[in-house]
């Protein structure tokens, strides 16, 4: 027969086995200082110390294929997480982030409550699980049987995967020279099928933004019953502090206008998948009643720390100015081919076979990149996220080796 344990025999046997739950949880949040120090200075010290190295990723990895935020998360982000780790028995959310987000980028806040169940009417903002969740969701809002989605060719294509799914048709406008996007291209191609047309800025692989001052009169040329989703995941990566305002301030004005940007990348935090959409309620309601409540405890909290810590931010965002500037310096010097970039990334042109140099970098070296002939058809060409300073000098340093042997 099934019997509860008493307290003392509980604890008794959790001593035997030497598991005890309770113990490992304030061990793992003493370890990390957040209970014992206390604060953001013993948190920074474990994300932002020398032990940040290999972080999420084996040993010797180095890992710069994914455009991940090597820095790591926020010390705020990691002390609002081991904060909340007990709580996690809960439903709940943070009701302060919607209206952070909508101060952040100047639409109307409307306020949240901490209730997962209570619906938000009028609200400016979405948030969803990574910004891949409000993409899915506006996917699945505007793409039907017979409807049209522009994009670039190359690009990023989360969206245009819908085509396929909903019988739909992909419209892909290919690039100019520089891997600019042809915004002319893309305003042509609308016609009365169009249901959405992607802008991408950054872009991704490109790393070309397209400024406000080019997106105004494209949103303009755009009939107002067509989707223009601009999505900004890598916009703050953008080293002109202009443009990393992005779209946002063309919404008030454009009801068909909607921005998605995440926390996955310039804030560190793409493992814990967060991120958001700005657009006018009529819209935000459509999306959202095509999602499911995928939002948590944890990220909600971490995500709100994370947006009070614009030292972060700041760091994160010169870390990869820097990588890219050494990566600029390194491929001049070798007289290999590259995109400048406004993104984390940068698109190299090996003028070789990519899947082979792809493949010596990481069987040889430990060392992944993203290879674009793979992902994207661009033949020859390689994407390199900017990483931590070793990462990326092993990078160079293997690539180097790979080419002499070549
Ligand atoms: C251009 C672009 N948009 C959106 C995303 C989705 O990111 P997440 O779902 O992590 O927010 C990515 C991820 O790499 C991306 O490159």
């Amino acid at each position: 027969m099934f019997k509860l344990k008493s307290d003392d025999t509980a604890a008794k046997s959790e001593t035997r086995s030497g598991l005890s739950r309770r113990g490992f949880l304030k061990g793992a949040l003493v370890g990390a200082g957040a209970l014992s120090v206390g604060g953001y200075e013993a948190v920074a010290q474990m994300v932002g110390g020398p032990s940040v190295r290999g972080w999420g990723v084996p040993p010797g990895l180095v890992r710069i294929d994914s455009n991940e935020n090597a820095l790591g998360p926020s010390p705020r982000a990691v002390e609002a997480v081991l904060s909340l780790v007990t709580s996690i028995n809960r439903y709940g959310q943070n009701p302060d982030l919607l209206g952070k987000l909508a101060r952040r980028h100047g639409v109307p806040v409307v306020e949240w409550t901490d209730s997962p169940f209570a619906p938000v009417h009028d609200a400016w903002v979405a948030v969803g699980a990574g910004s891949s969740d409000l993409l899915f969701a506006i996917g699945h809002a505007y793409i039907r049987e017979g409807t049209e989605i522009v994009e670039s060719l190359p690009g990023f294509g989360f969206i245009t995967r819908f085509a396929g799914v909903a019988n739909a048709d992909p419209v892909r406008v290919p690039l100019l020279a520089g891997m600019k996007p042809d915004l002319d291209g893309l305003s042509n191609a609308v016609t009365d099928r169009t249901a959405v047309v992607v802008v991408t800025s950054p872009g991704n692989p490109t790393g070309q933004l397209t400024p406000l001052s080019q997106l105004k009169p494209f949103v303009a040329s755009i009939p107002e019953r067509v989707l223009v989703l601009v999505d900004e995941a890598y916009i703050e990566f953008a080293e002109n502090e202009a443009d990393r305002e992005g779209a946002a301030s063309l919404i008030a004005d454009h009801p068909n206008v909607i921005v998605t940007r995440t926390f996955s990348k310039v804030f560190g935090m793409a493992g814990m998948r967060v991120g958001y959409a700005l657009a006018q309620p009529t819209v935000i309601s459509r999306i959202n009643s095509h999602r499911a409540n995928t939002l948590t405890l944890l990220s909600t909290h971490a995500a709100s720390a994370a947006l009070d810590d614009e030292t972060h931010l700041r760091r994160s965002r010169n870390l990869v100015i820097e990588g890219k500037r050494y990566f600029y310096e390194q491929l001049d010097a070798m007289g290999i081919e590259y995109a400048p970039s406004e993104s984390s990334f940068v698109m190299m042109n090996m003028k070789t076979d990519v899947d082979e140099l792809v493949r010596r970098l990481r069987e040889d070296h430990n060392v992944r990149v993203g290879n674009a002939k793979a992902r994207w058809n661009i033949e020859g060409w390689i994407r390199v996220t900017a990483g931590l300073p070793e990462e990326n000098e092993a990078f160079i340093a293997a690539l180097k080796k790979v080419m002499m042997s070549s």
